[in-house]
């Protein structure tokens, strides 16, 4: 008999954490329904009482999602409480995770607590989160430097009051896979009332142990991991699912359970999620990175024209490698582009934004002969930030480069209700880019990262770039596409501006 082991994603709220990969209410519903097609159990959609705007997206996703449980984070107070079970009210199935701080430096430097009132205010938490949901889950935040006996004095009381998951978090990723596997034995056999719950873990990557971590509890009796794709997360992230979910899948002879992902949406999530996120997935990650089934070497090579079960131990096309189907071109019309979306999972809400969209598609096929799934996202993911109420928006530009030549740069730029001109000097086409726009933005940010991927194969493929920039302290992420890379720097610097510009306030759930 193999136990099944859930698959808790929490891209959408502690992949959100991380600085600058925020996320809109469209742009959450579209990662949710990759996710429900890529089977997994519970979608952590965010944090509700973080601002109207993360309120709305929770309830968004609650509403579109049916085959996956939705859930919603809250602090263990009774406001927090109230607007997630709010928020979840159309669910299909809805959890509520709520949380506290249980290691002695949290209680006592962040909380400014006795561990008497916060095993008290866990138990009213959860007893007030049963009052909305059924299915109700329990983080003792910094479990990884919490003490043993107070673990399983506030467990006990929580289940006791009705929590249905217990979630342990390695909150700083502080926990060795051997110390992390054995926490969860002991709380498992310690705690009386142990087997009236789901034992969970979340663990974070700082020592580069989160999947690790996340495996050894699973050979202690975790039977729920939570993670999110690409590893995205606070610092240096979550455990990745793909890791995870492949690591389970291969060595099927090691672990005793299995999930019930459908392992072949495994890219078509990693590309969509960094493509929303503008976080780039380095090539050498596993599963998801673009080497990740390539092999250099001659020997390599060989042995796997010979058999490739000698240097691979899994198969692209399981992970959706070869799902980059040639789906439509130049003379595709719009039902035929509309029926594509449909499948991907894309509903573009108004008449008008779908016009939008397939003029873009237009202008793009007439670039590029070959149009696949990942331009499609690209082309939506585009239209979708351009409604925003943006500030700037990029009219026009040309850029002059020669060997032995400065090169050059104009760009017209609308600025509010004006159309702004600028011409600037730099040492490559994209410097100068940069250079003039924030020649008439004025933003004094600081770029601190630059990044261009390929979204497709060949050369006609429309380059994808990452611009990250900080201002007083916060962090934006810009994305921008074209068969130009240097006009899709430009778009992905004006898509940061443009995020600078509309200074977003939410609360942070652990802060
Ligand atoms: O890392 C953490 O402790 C968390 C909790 C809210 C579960 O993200
Ligand atoms: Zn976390």
């Amino acid at each position: 008999m193999t136990d099944k082991l859930i698959i808790f994603d929490t891209t959408l709220r502690d992949g959100e954490q991380s600085p600058g990969a925020s996320m809109t209410r469209d742009e959450k519903i579209r990662i949710a329904r990759q996710l429900e097609k890529l089977r997994v159990d519970v979608i952590e959609a965010g944090f509700p009482a973080a601002s109207n705007g993360d309120f709305e997206a929770v309830r968004a996703v609650a509403g579109t999602i049916r085959d996956s449980i939705v859930c919603g984070l809250a602090r263990a107070n009774d406001n927090d409480i109230r607007r997630a079970g709010e928020a979840l009210k159309d669910a299909n199935a809805g959890r509520i995770h709520t949380f506290i701080a249980t290691s002695p430096i949290h209680m006592e430097k962040k909380l400014r607590m006795a561990p008497d009132q916060v095993v008290e205010q866990a138990v009213k938490a959860v007893k007030l989160a049963r009052s909305f949901r059924d299915d109700v889950e329990f983080s003792p935040e910094d479990a990884g430097r919490s003490e043993i006996d107070f673990l399983c004095r506030i467990l006990e009381a929580v289940i006791d009051a009705g929590a249905t998951t217990i979630n342990v978090p390695d909150t700083v990723g502080y926990t060795m896979p051997e110390q992390f596997g054995g926490l969860i034995r002991t709380l498992r056999e310690r705690i009386p009332n142990s087997d009236k719950a789901v034992w969970s873990v979340h663990c974070h990557n700082d020592l580069g142990l989160a999947v690790a971590n996340s495996l050894a509890a699973v050979m202690n009796g975790a039977r729920q991991v939570e993670c999110t794709i690409n590893g995205l997360g606070e610092r240096a992230g979550n455990a990745s699912l793909e890791e995870i979910v492949m690591a389970v899948r291969t060595r099927r002879d090691f672990f005793p359970c299995e999930t019930r992902i459908d392992a072949t949406q495994i890219v078509p999530a990693s590309k969509l999620v960094s493509g929303i996120t503008g976080f780039p997935v380095q090539p050498n990650k596993a599963i998801v990175g673009a080497n990740a089934f390539a092999h250099e070497s001659g020997i390599h090579q060989d042995g796997v024209l010979k058999n490739r079960e000698t240097y691979e131990i899994m198969r692209a096309e399981d992970v959706g490698w070869s799902q980059n189907k040639l789906v439509l071109g130049k003379l595709s019309g719009r039902n035929a582009f509309r029926q594509r979306l449909k499948e991907i999972g894309i509903e573009l809400g108004s008449e008008e934004a779908v016009n939008a969209a397939f003029a873009r598609f237009k202008d793009l096929a007439d670039r590029k002969s070959e149009i696949f799934d990942e331009d499609l996202q690209m082309l939506v993911s585009e239209e979708a930030g351009n409604h925003e109420g943006e500030h700037y928006k990029l009219v026009s530009m040309k850029t002059h480069s020669e060997t032995g030549e400065t090169p050059t740069a104009t760009v017209v730029m609308g600025e509010g209700t004006h159309e702004r001109h600028a011409e600037s000097l730099g040492s490559g086409p994209v410097d100068a880019v940069f250079r003039a726009i924030e020649s008439i933005a004025g933003s004094g940010a600081e770029l601190q990262l630059f990044s261009v991927n390929a979204i497709t194969g060949g050369t006609d493929a429309q380059g994808e770039v990452t611009v990250r920039l900080k201002k007083e302290g916060r962090i934006v992420n810009g994305a921008g596409a074209d068969t130009d890379i240097v006009v899709a720097s430009a778009k992905a610097y004006i898509n940061a501006l443009n995020k600078l510009y509309s200074k977003l306030e939410r609360a942070h759930p652990q802060v």
